[in-house]
């Protein structure tokens, strides 16, 4: 029976399918390509050699999931399916509390009706706010500082009650601390939406050239270098993560957080030395002011998910670094043009076509 993978054209969607489908699974794609490409569907059948439904579909429209419901016999659901840009959260909160709570709420309604109970959440580290110390775990106290943190953290509340309500659901939140990298075939990677708002693909695109330097934003925080430590893991490792949940809710019926980090931290200045390490490429930059809301210092204690998911991230610091720069020099502008460049780096046109089948347009 299929999984089936909301948001399985973004970042994490597309690297968790392709794990799933390398693993054996059946996957079945919700997505509405708002902030992904359906580019990214056709690569994840390059990588993997195998095709699957597609629905591109909005979760506000509860009529367009239950048509998902009822031609398919789904297993379980991972949900990444929601708007993650925080800045963008601040300034449009009711969006961004629309899209995310009732379009997981229109999910579960569906899920509940045709008794499908497995569920993995994508949740965030960012629903632990400023940590008073570190290693964070999942015992700490919850407070987001932001409504796309809010919105992250209501859906774990909202998922607690419900499994209040009825045990016989088994759900997983997965706490991300900070993916980066790309698939090792350099064809799936990060794709930001205009000026990235995050490090890596920001770095990779002033090792590319579309960005003159990289700002800093700040050098003065209560850290080795006084730039901001964070807990970097590879966006695969990220995906076998999902893997390990999903076996373990369909083996238990309860409702359990867990952090997927690396547990270790690095420093914006230690990215930086570690990217041009890996790749030879300079990263020029410029200290600038500290970004409003940013913490100091925030990794992992990622213990629970080693003991009770039998998951470790193990991909290393370089293999991340590699990783984003063989995504982003074969991928100038992302997903979104025609030319994509070989290793030798002369462009040729994509292959065309669809390697899956699109059930809805
Ligand atoms: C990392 C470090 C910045 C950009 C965010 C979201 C969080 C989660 C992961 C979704 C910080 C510094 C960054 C730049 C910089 N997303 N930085 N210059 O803020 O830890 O977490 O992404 O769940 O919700 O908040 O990640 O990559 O933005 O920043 O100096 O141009 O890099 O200050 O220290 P962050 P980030």
């Amino acid at each position: 029976m299929p999984i089936l993978v909301t948001g399985g054209a973004g970042y994490i969607g597309s690297h968790t399918c392709v794990e799933l489908l390398n693993a054996g699974y059946e996957i079945i794609v919700l997505d509405n390509l708002l902030n992904s490409k359906r580019e990214s569907l056709n690569r994840i059948s390059e990588i993997t050699g195998k095709s699957f439904p597609f629905y591109k579909i909005n979760l506000l429209n509860e009529g367009e999931i239950e048509q998902v419901f009822i031609e398919n016999d789904i297993e379980a659901v991972i949900h990444f399916a929601g708007l993650k840009a925080v800045g963008e959260s601040v300034r449009l909160p009711l969006r961004y509390y629309h899209n995310n709570i009732t379009g997981t709420i229109n999910l579960l309604n569906i899920m509940k009706k045709y008794d499908v109970n497995r569920l993995v959440f994508s949740s965030s580290a960012t629903v632990y706010g400023m940590p008073e110390k570190v290693p964070i775990s999942e015992e700490f106290p919850l407070k987001a500082l932001n409504p796309y943190g809010r919105t992250k953290l209501m859906i774990e509340e909202i998922l607690k009650d419900l499994f209040e309500s009825d045990p016989n659901w088994s759900i997983a939140l997965l706490r991300y601390f900070n993916p980066i990298g790309a698939h090792e075939s350099g064809t799936i990677g990060e794709d930001p939406n205009g000026i990235p708002n995050n490090l890596m693909p920001f770095i990779t695109q002033v090792a590319i050239g579309k960005m003159p330097e990289l700002s800093v934003f700040g050098n003065d925080y209560q850290t080795a270098d006084g730039t901001g430590v964070r807990d970097y893991i590879h966006v695969t490792d990220l995906a076998k993560g999902h893997l390990k949940a999903l076996e373990k809710v369909a083996s238990s019926q309860e409702i359990e957080a867990y952090n997927l980090g690396t547990g270790k931290g690095y420093s914006v200045l230690e990215m930086v030395e570690a990217f041009e390490v890996a790749t030879g490429v300079p990263v020029p930059y410029k200290v600038v002011s500290p970004r409003p809301g940013d913490a100091a210092i925030c990794f992992a204690d990622a213990s629970k998910a080693k003991r009770e998911l039998q998951w470790t991230a193990e991909k290393s610091l370089r293999d991340m670094c590699e990783d984003s720069w063989r995504w982003q020099y074969n991928n100038p502008n992302g997903f979104d043009k025609n030319l994509i460049a070989t290793g030798t780096g002369n462009p040729h046109l994509s292959k065309s076509g669809d390697f899956f089948n699109t059930k809805i347009e």
